[in-house]
């Protein structure tokens, strides 16, 4: 399933409040799974844990430790310092990996990433976007030539583009909306080779942006813009007036649900052209929390959406790792078990599910 089922073909006129409430509840929960990686995005740039507690398993409340706290976006943050269970940038970190994380912002131009040659060591360069669907990755696994991406904001066919029309680029990286989130992951052996990539590695790798080639028009990303004005103190009402402002420049990564994804922001209350949200008379939003919440946490009960690794691991099809297109269920079931997931040619991303039926991701 993709959508939860709403009906917004009935002539709104016609029905009684009764009905119309529950089309608002509907759309209500409807937003809240299409939004919840989005709010963990915001809470990712800023830190917000309170405002964006929305995990069954929150696996960043305890542990997560932000660079970003005093972040500039198209600026990649180097973490020095190897993860660990106490010490986690990332929800389920690689001990052996050196993570480095920017906010992208493609409003005021382009963003040339630059990728030093690799000497035999292992990395993945993955690129996001706001909703975490990693939409291209560059790297030792794609065998990506070393050099300048141009990232560019793209949004009728996002992912990687090998052939550049300016050869000045080894390649060309769309993303399908404004903004995004970049998690550079650099494989480490030892302690003097942490050291190593620290000083000489690390630093190769950088972004920097081109003024004025900007084609999706949006405010510059900040703080301010994810946290003035708005609800921080509640999670929910957070997460659909994040929504309200955000959606106009962030739209859907498959553009043929753009028309459904506006019919439900507008049921659901939220005006995207004013950037408000106003709660619909007599919608509960605790109610639509644990119904996204269902809707999420169903993923896991189907079949189709997992292959089995034996002894009761999984994990999920490849077709819903990573770059989850209109797949916005398991986006939400992801989002709440992990985050910044890649596709499934880069990694494995195992899931055991207990007698009980919990599942524990990696
Ligand atoms: C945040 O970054 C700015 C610019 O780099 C710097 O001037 C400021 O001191 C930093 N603030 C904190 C709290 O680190
Ligand atoms: C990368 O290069 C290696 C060695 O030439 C090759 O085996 C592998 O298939 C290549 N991978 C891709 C994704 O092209
Ligand atoms: C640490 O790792 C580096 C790079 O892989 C290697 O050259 C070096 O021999 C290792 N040192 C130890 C003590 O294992
Ligand atoms: C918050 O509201 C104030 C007063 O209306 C306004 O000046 C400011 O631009 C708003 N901030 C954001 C990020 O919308
Ligand atoms: C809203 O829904 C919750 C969860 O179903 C319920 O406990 C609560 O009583 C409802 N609130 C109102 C005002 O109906």
């Amino acid at each position: 399933m993709e959508y939860l089922s709403l009906s917004l073909s009935l002539t709104l006129a016609c029905l009684g409040n009764a009905a119309l409430t529950a089309i608002a509840q509907n759309a209500t929960a409807e937003a809240l799974v299409v939004s919840v990686k989005f709010c963990i995005s915001a809470r990712t740039c800023d830190n917000l844990r309170h405002a964006c507690h929305w995990s069954v398993r929150d696996p960043y409340a305890k542990t997560f430790t932000n660079p970003l706290t005093n972040w500039t976006a198209n600026l990649l943050h180097h973490n020095t310092a190897l993860d660990d269970a106490s010490n986690r940038l990332v929800a389920l970190p690689n001990v052996d990996t050196l993570y480095s994380l920017a906010v992208l912002h493609l409003s005021a131009g382009e963003v040339v990433t630059t990728m030093p040659a690799w000497e035999g060591r292992f990395y993945v360069w993955p690129f996001y976007d706001l909703y975490a669907n990693n939409v291209c990755n560059i790297g030792t696994i794609t065998n990506s030539t070393a050099g300048k991406y141009l990232i560019k904001c793209h949004p009728s066919d996002p992912g990687c583009v090998s052939e550049p029309e300016r050869g000045d680029y080894a390649g060309l990286i769309y993303l399908p909306m404004v903004y995004g989130l970049t998690l550079l992951r650099i494989e480490v052996g030892n302690t003097s080779d942490t050291t190593h990539v620290v000083c000489w590695i690390q630093p190769e790798f950088s972004l920097s942006p081109i003024p004025s080639h900007g084609n999706c028009g949006a405010p510059a990303l900040t703080k301010a813009l994810l946290a003035d004005n708005l609800t921080v103190s509640n999670a929910l009402l957070y997460t659909m007036q994040l929504l309200a402002r955000f959606a106009e420049y962030n739209p859907p990564e498959v553009s043929a649900d753009v028309p459904h994804i506006a019919a439900t922001l507008k049921a659901a209350g939220i005006s995207t052209s004013a950037k408000k949200y106003t709660q619909p008379a007599h919608v509960n939003l605790t109610q639509a929390y644990s119904d996204a919440q269902a809707v999420a946490t169903a993923v896991k009960t189907i079949p189709a959406d997992f292959v089995s690794l034996g002894g009761g691991w999984g994990t999920p099809a490849p077709a819903l790792s990573g770059d989850l297109h209109s797949h916005y269920d398991m986006r939400a079931f992801i989002a709440i078990q992990g985050y910044l997931q890649l596709q499934a040619s880069r990694a494995v991303s195992p899931s055991f599910a207990s007698p009980s039926g919990t599942l524990y991701t990696n």
